[in-house]
């Protein structure tokens, strides 16, 4: 009897672009970055999971102007220098047969602020951090608080989505991410916790959901037919009074058509509490996928195959992103299709002279 393909290992075809699996690198901010110039690091770090195989790779998130950085270190494409810079990794990944999508943020209230590396907070003006903006002056925890947008300010955001939009499909990006999770500028929006506006970017849902409809609008129209357009978003907030995964198939199914969502959780407010035990946002996936119609990935503590592969059988989910585990093992993939025998070549360079097999 022929041995049946693992789901995980199954190609997925979203609105034109064919991955050839469903184990896919989720996005993780590398603090790696001067004027919001991708560098080497980003062409080591994500090429590292296109030798590994990885279906799809995301970049962190990358900025869409100077004062969307989540921290100063972060990468942008914000201009055309960075979009050039991009190329490099971009083009290296597609010399592996697999492909690459841009996260595209905007830390809002979350701008301007250190890297876990260097410290805890906001960073001063001057110590190089800047203004932050926001649906409303309303400051995340003890970070400094934004300015409220005025239209013009929500106009600017929209334009550079779309400006950043162009630029990566110049630079040869697979598909784009527009990043509405975490608590960044446009889940500040969405949620009654970090949204008290009046006029008609606030208030009831259609109301907080108009900013992120506008810029998906705005990204799409930049978008060859045939890319993909994501859509990231935290599904709940995980405190009382704030966006529940109801909320979010509401929202959902009042923006323009996504490719593809992408749930996750948390993050616009720190009193949130999140039992984080591996798969603890596949509910979330799930209660998604079961109320929309295009396909859902997941991500949160999944680091075994067959994890992997349950995720997708058990039907919580379309596509599994994986974060951690790809820093600890950035050849996961090669080794869960061996564990879940499903096909899955070593980079010609590695499988050439049968090393891998040698190796004890
Ligand atoms: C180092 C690191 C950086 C991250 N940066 C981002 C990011 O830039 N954008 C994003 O949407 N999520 C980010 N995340 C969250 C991951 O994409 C993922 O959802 C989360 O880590 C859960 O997956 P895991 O348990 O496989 O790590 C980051 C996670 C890590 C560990």
């Amino acid at each position: 009897m022929p041995r049946a393909t693992p789901r995980l290992f199954e190609p997925i075809t979203i609105n034109g672009l064919t991955l050839p699996h469903r184990l896919w690198v989720a996005p993780m901010c590398m603090y790696s970055s001067v004027d919001g110039m991708p560098s080497n690091w980003h062409l080591v770090h994500l090429g590292s999971f296109a030798i590994g195989r990885a279906g799809l790779i995301m970049t962190e998130a990358t900025a869409v102007s100077p004062e969307g950085r989540i921290t100063p270190d972060d990468a942008g494409i914000w201009n055309d220098e960075q979009a050039e810079a991009w190329k490099r990794p971009v083009d290296f990944v597609h010399g592996m047969d697999s492909a690459i999508g841009i996260q595209l943020s905007h830390a809002g209230r979350k701008a301007s602020t250190w890297p876990p590396t260097r410290g805890r907070g906001s960073v001063p003006e001057a110590e190089g951090g800047w203004r932050t903006v926001g649906p409303s002056a309303l400051a995340y925890g003890d970070f400094t608080a934004p300015t409220a947008l005025d239209l013009d300010g929500i106009r600017q955001v929209v334009d550079d989505y779309a400006a950043a939009a162009r630029r990566s499909v110049a630079a040869g990006f697979d598909l784009v991410e527009v990043h509405a999770a975490h608590g960044y500028l446009l889940g500040q929006f969405l949620s009654p916790l970090s949204n008290e506006r009046t006029d008609e970017y606030g208030g009831d849902a259609e109301g907080r959901a108009r900013l992120l409809g506008e810029v998906i609008a705005a990204v799409r129209a930049e978008l060859p037919s045939g890319m993909p357009l994501v859509l990231r978003v935290s599904a709940t907030d995980w405190v009382p009074g704030g966006v529940t995964e109801e909320d979010t198939v509401r929202t959902i199914g009042l923006l323009p058509p996504v490719d593809l969502v992408s749930v996750s959780s948390g993050g616009n407010d720190p009193r949130q509490h999140i039992n984080a035990s591996p798969g603890y946002q596949q509910p979330l996936s799930r209660h998604v996928r079961a109320n929309i119609d295009a396909p859902v990935g997941v991500a949160g503590l999944i680091t075994t195959p067959e994890h992997a592969e349950s995720a997708i059988t058990s039907g919580d989910a379309d596509v599994v992103y994986v974060a951690r585990q790809f820093l600890r093992e950035p050849t996961f993939p090669l080794r869960a299709a061996a564990a879940l025998q499903g096909e899955l070549p070593w980079a010609w360079q590695y499988n050439r002279a049968k090393y891998i097999e040698s190796i004890p």
